[in-house]
């Protein structure tokens, strides 16, 4: 079969690197990929984003099956618009409806549904311009820290931490005046929870599902979780404490409610979940994400021994049941070079060196990567993540970090604590 992935990151690089391996494909592409993605099917100039260039190439190319690696094209409805469009009948989209990927999408429609459905998630209350009023008086019911979160999708951006309740009213203010533009005009305050988060993929074809290896990303840029969020600066998989007691909690209490609540609701839903979870003894949802995390995915790819193909048929199918999951025993980790500067302002271009010396001791999985006459550049804020295997998270750590130091460009940086605090 002929698979289209849809996306540019190391998330879809992993994607793609799994994907490739399955007896199943005959051509994969991917739209737009990166330099990396290159390496495991042929990248095709077509924004994720982009519904009937992506219409037109799938019609011309006998693409089979449409993967989906990013939020974006979900939100904005590339599952319906396949599923409304007679001449894709048939075509399968591994992903969300648009109104299943408002899971993701609206922050004010994921706490309702958990409201609805009993899932465990932090009290909270959707405010607007016309009711500020009630925000100021929730802030003030509340203990500090205090977490404001845009309703809709901010680039990753769209949540504060803020210390002081003055602040707090200040900052509802202005983003409700639109720090984020549309995204924040409904603003959701929510109770500040504690704990050790962590990061659940879930497969589902809409009725079955496959919990995915538990991974654990490092979100802040430096060292001690310290400093502005990212996208991620590395992950681990296997977390300890997402024991089988844990898992157990976790598909009882939310894996198994959220499923039936999107059934019983007729949202159509046959992709993955994230669930973001906190609290290492009685876990919460923190967000809900519509598609698979990165870097999680630089991890918990290396961990599904099966093939990823016959599973993504499962889901498109709706017998996802009879599908196996295996996964790998061995510990996976990765770490992200970045380009000095970000998450703030960076340079791009910069020509990375030191390919060529990696060893099989480490997979690489680019980012933010471009060639361009035989070299290749970087192309964003997060360049390259390098993953590893290794029996336990020290020993595949130590790979990441040796194949890390050896891949070199202007400003590169990294953390070298990935995992300490696990
Ligand atoms: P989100 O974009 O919803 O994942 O939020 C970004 C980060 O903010 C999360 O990974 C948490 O570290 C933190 N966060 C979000 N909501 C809460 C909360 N209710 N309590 C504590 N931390 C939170
Ligand atoms: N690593 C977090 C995310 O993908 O949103």
């Amino acid at each position: 079969m002929n698979i289209l992935l849809l996306g540019s990151g190391g998330r879809e690089h992993a994607i793609a690197w799994k994907i490739a391996q399955s007896p199943k494909v005959d051509k994969l592409f991917i739209a737009p990929g990166n330099a990396g993605t290159a390496q495991a099917g042929t990248n095709v100039y077509i924004k994720a984003d982009d519904f009937q260039a992506i219409k037109d190439f799938v019609l011309a190319n006998n693409v089979n099956m449409v993967v989906v690696g990013p939020e974006d094209p979900l939100v904005k409805g590339v599952y319906d618009f396949f599923k409304n469009d007679a001449s894709l009948a048939g075509i399968p989209v591994i992903g969300p409806s648009k109104a299943g990927a408002q899971l993701e999408g609206s922050k004010d429609f994921a706490k309702a549904f958990m409201m609805r459905h009993n899932i465990p998630t932090a009290r909270y209350k959707s405010i607007t311009a016309e009711n500020i009023a009630e925000g100021y008086a929730f802030l003030e019911s509340l203990q500090a820290p205090y977490v404001l979160k845009a309703d809709g999708l901010a680039a990753g951006k769209g949540v504060l931490i803020l210390e002081t309740l003055e602040e707090a009213k200040k900052e509802l203010g202005d983003m409700l005046n639109g720090m984020f533009g549309d995204a924040s005009k409904t603003v959701v305050i929510e109770e500040f929870l504690t704990g050790i988060e962590c990061s659940v993929f879930v497969m589902t074809d809409g009725t079955n599902y496959k919990v995915l290896p538990v991974a654990k990303d490092y979100k802040r840029i430096g060292e001690g979780n310290t400093g502005l969020n990212t996208g991620g600066m590395g992950a681990v998989s296997p977390v300890p404490f997402a024991n089988d007691a844990y898992m157990a909690k976790v598909e009882e209490q939310i894996i198994r409610p959220t499923i039936e609540g999107l059934k019983a609701e007729g949202i159509d839903y046959k992709g993955f979940i994230f669930l973001g979870l906190i609290n290492e003894n009685d876990p919460k949802v923190i967000e809900y994400n519509c598609r698979m995390g990165d870097p999680e995915t630089e991890v918990v790819m290396l961990r599904i021994q099966s093939d990823l193909v016959d599973l993504l048929e499962g889901v498109a199918e709706g017998d996802l049941d009879k599908r196996t999951l295996t996964i790998d025993p061995r510990a996976a980790v990765t770490v992200m070079l970045v380009s000095g500067g970000y998450p703030e302002a960076y340079e791009k271009e910069k020509i990375i060196y030191g390919l060529d010396d990696i060893t099989s001791d480490n997979i690489l999985f680019h980012a933010g990567t471009i060639s361009a006459s035989g070299r290749i550049l970087t192309n964003g804020g997060r360049v390259i993540a390098v993953s590893s295997y290794g029996a336990n998270k020290e020993e595949a750590l130590a790979k990441s970090f040796a194949g890390a130091k050896k891949i070199l460009f202007d400003k590169k940086y990294f953390r070298s604590d990935i995992g300490f605090d696990l």
